[in-house]
């Protein structure tokens, strides 16, 4: 039962995207099990670049099924943008494309509470979460308190218009007295919208989580695409300032709806370096010449929402708790090209918190704005490696800097990626660099 899993080890965008679309070409299913239109993912395939929110980097390859499982908030109007998008440039979405009908369906009312809640600080702080603002938290609250849910099957049931009737109803009177806009929330019309998403989104909708257990039972190749990041689990990682599902390898199986034991593989997606959009502590954050920098190179704008991403150093305290709690095996790399050029650069391989050195990560997020960072510096490259193809062909710098990564979280390195491009990639050699 062939399963391998990606999972980002930091607070999302460290390019698991483009690892996915490799990777895809030595499976036969995809699947996306979390998370849902605040993802991002980019594949660059010879030149041409793809922006996926909610459908798997697996698509690009024709000889895959790609599977949305129930652990996803699926919105529908997204999806079928995405679907008509990459039509457009000629990729066909049909039977490639399952979506479960068990997962959980982000309405107009999702996206107003997330405006709305969002404005206000988390946890007796001062700061905001700082939400993609796709109704993600929303949705995911409704699915755990069950009263509001709708899910994907809803939409197909004779129930549905009495569903949105009663739902709609409540919502607009909880958003109108919390000082929010409830004014696009009509009943009729949702209904009216969501019965034709419906009708377009059929052919795709079906039982996801026996397809899989099937297909896991036939030993075909399954990869599982993670979204987000470790960091940004709702249970592990920097609460509040996280997402709102179990976006580090604990939350793959319940997600994708199959037993953990049945994944082999778990491949640990690490930046080079740290980036985080949002809110929340940061404690390797070079709000500085160093950060622009890193920003402007590594083009570190959302590929959701288009903020710029805070820039930092690798944080490897953070990274080797990820890796242990995901169940890391290897490690891939990405972005090492973009610290290229600077004169030296540095890792943190240790906090300091009230005058004592500790390496472990701490449980609440007051805590971890107070620490720290204790690093080690290493020298720089100076050569641009983006036509680097080999391990052999990277410059001695790159080679410490990636031997000394591994060293302090511990996994040996699989791929190292030096530009966007799927060939921007090498295979890192076997004895563990
Ligand atoms: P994801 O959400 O983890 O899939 O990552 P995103 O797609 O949000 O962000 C990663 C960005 O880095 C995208 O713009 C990618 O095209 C780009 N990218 C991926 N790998 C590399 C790399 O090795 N070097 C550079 N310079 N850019 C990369
Ligand atoms: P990918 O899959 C980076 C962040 C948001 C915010 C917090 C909560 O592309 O790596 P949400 O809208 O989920 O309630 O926002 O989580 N966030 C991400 N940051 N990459 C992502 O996805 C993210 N998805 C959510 O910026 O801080
Ligand atoms: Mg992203």
């Amino acid at each position: 039962m062939p399963g391998t899993c990606v999972i980002g080890l930091q607070w999302g965008d460290e390019a698991k995207g483009k690892l996915v679309d490799l990777l895809t070409a030595e499976h036969d299913i995809v699947v996306r099990y979390l998370g849902g239109a605040n993802a991002g993912h980019t594949v660059v395939v010879g030149g041409e670049t793809y922006k996926l929110h909610l459908i798997p980097s697996g698509i690009l390859n024709p000889n895959v099924r790609n599977v949305i499982t129930a652990g996803v908030v699926l919105n529908p109007p997204t999806i079928l943008q995405e679907i008509d998008a990459l039509s457009a440039r000629g990729i066909a979405v049909g039977k490639n494309l399952m979506i479960s009908d068990r997962a959980h369906v982000v309405l107009p009312w999702h996206i107003a509470e997330d405006r709305l809640m969002n404005d206000s600080p988390v946890s007796g702080g001062t700061e905001q979460i700082g939400t993609t603002l796709r109704g993600i938290g929303p949705c995911y609250k409704d699915k755990v308190g069950r009263t509001f849910a709708i899910r994907l099957g809803d939409l197909y049931r004779p129930g549905f218009r009495d569903q949105v009737a009663r739902i709609a109803a409540a919502k607009v009177r909880w958003i109108a007295s919390a000082g929010g806009n409830a004014r696009g929330i009509d009943a009729e019309r949702i209904h009216a919208e969501y019965r034709g998403y419906a009708d377009r989104l059929e052919p795709h909708v079906g039982d996801t989580t026996a397809f899989l257990l099937d297909a896991a039972e036939s030993d075909r190749r399954i990869l599982y695409e993670g979204a987000q990041g470790a960091l940004l689990d709702v249970d592990h990682g920097t609460f509040p300032f996280v997402t709102s599902s179990n976006s580090s390898g604990v939350g793959v199986a319940a997600g994708a709806g199959v037993p953990g034991r049945w994944i082999h593989r778990t491949i640990g997606v690490v930046k080079a370096y740290s980036t985080r959009v949002g809110g929340g502590p940061f404690p390797t954050e070079q709000d500085n010449a160093t950060g622009q920098r890193i920003r402007e190179v590594g083009r570190e704008y959302g590929t959701t929402t288009g903020r710029p991403r805070r820039c930092g150093w690798l944080d490897a305290v953070a990274v080797r708790y990820t890796a242990r709690l995901s169940g890391v095996d290897s490690l891939a790399v990405m972005m090492v090209d973009v610290l290229g050029g600077l004169p030296e650069l540095k890792i943190c391989v240790a906090y300091e918190l009230d005058g004592k050195r500790i390496s472990r990560f701490p449980s609440h997020v007051d805590d971890l704005r107070r620490v720290e960072p204790v690093y080690e510096t290493l020298p720089g490259w100076q050569s641009d490696i983006a036509g680097a193809r080999r391990y052999d062909e990277l410059p001695d710098g790159a080679d410490a800097y990636l031997r000394r990564v591994s060293e302090l979280v511990g996994r040996p390195i699989a791929f190292v990626s030096v530009g966007p491009d799927r060939a921007q990639t090498i295979l890192a050699p076997a004895d563990g660099r």
